[in-house]
């Protein structure tokens, strides 16, 4: 994994091909690492899914030790055939990390504009609204514009947003700002910053939105519990007291009782 190319990110990772000739990324755990992130890693691409998202299928590899590997399928290959990839780095030429000048770039609304400039379907951004909202809920504070991408779809002869990958609730503490900007020149989670500019994600306005998101609330709310057996204990209470959380946050209520 040290000595052959890889395709980049900041984890160790391997491609390794299955018995159906179909590529997966494999990503183990490092001795760095704050929490089990592979089964983080899992539990978060599986709770994507469920709450209805296009989640990146992943399997989960546990070890003797209790830390394993999370296992990736790859969105740009079908057997041999390779299909084109951008990232939402270059859509939006910003650098990351490092150039903190252009962090106006990293924005969720910029990055629906630009769904909508390459052609991809108008549910494309509805998608990335609810892949913002996800990340918002789930505390995956590491949504940097390398960790989105499109993909060329060859069959519709068009570009698609790629699945979601590398979506990790944070394994230290709830964070209150995601990496990409929610809405124009704002970072922090709150109701209003996930629907002040719903209009460019595609919604007719903010009714329509505030509809879809607290539709997609209770996905994600019902999604956990689906998903939560993958988590040991710790993970799995700290991540159900956050989603309560964030709910009620994003919900617009108080979060000290969680109520509306
Ligand atoms: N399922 C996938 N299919 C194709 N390419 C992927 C997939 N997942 C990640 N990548 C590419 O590999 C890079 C590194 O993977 P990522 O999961 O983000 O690892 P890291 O945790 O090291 O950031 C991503 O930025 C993306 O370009
Ligand atoms: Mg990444």
């Amino acid at each position: 994994m040290v000595q052959t190319a890889s395709v980049g990110g900041a984890r160790p990772k391997a491609t390794v091909r299955d018995d159906k000739g179909q590529f997966w990324l494999v990503k183990p755990a490092i001795a760095t690492d704050a929490g089990n992130i592979p089964q983080l890693e899992h539990a978060g691409q599986q709770w994507g899914a469920a709450s209805g998202l296009d989640f990146a299928t992943t399997v989960f590899h546990p070890s003797m030790a209790g830390l394993g590997a999370v296992r990736v399928l790859r969105f740009d290959r079908s057997g041999d055939r390779r299909h084109m990839c951008v990232s939402a780095a270059s859509l939006l030429q910003a650098e990351y990390p490092d150039d903190l000048s252009q962090a106006e770039r990293w924005s969720y609304p910029r990055l629906a504009d630009e769904l909508r400039l390459v052609g991809a379907p108008p549910q494309d951004r509805i998608e990335l609204f609810g892949r913002m909202v996800f990340n918002a809920v789930c505390g995956n504070d590491d949504d940097h514009v390398r960790n989105h991408a499109i993909v060329y779809r060859a069959g519709e002869r068009r570009w698609r947003l790629a699945p979601a990958f590398d979506v990790v609730p944070n394994p230290v503490e709830t964070p209150g700002r995601l990496h990409m900007q929610l809405c124009l020149g704002r970072f922090d989670i709150s109701r209003e910053t996930a629907l002040v500019d719903s209009h460019r994600f595609g919604f007719s306005g903010k009714a329509e939105a505030a509809g879809y998101l607290d539709a997609l609330l209770g996905r994600i709310t019902a999604g956990f519990e689906r998903i939560a057996h993958w988590l040991d204990p710790a993970p799995r209470r700290a991540l159900h007291e956050r989603l309560t959380h964030n709910v009620a946050v994003l919900m617009g209520g108080d979060t000290r009782t969680g109520k509306r």
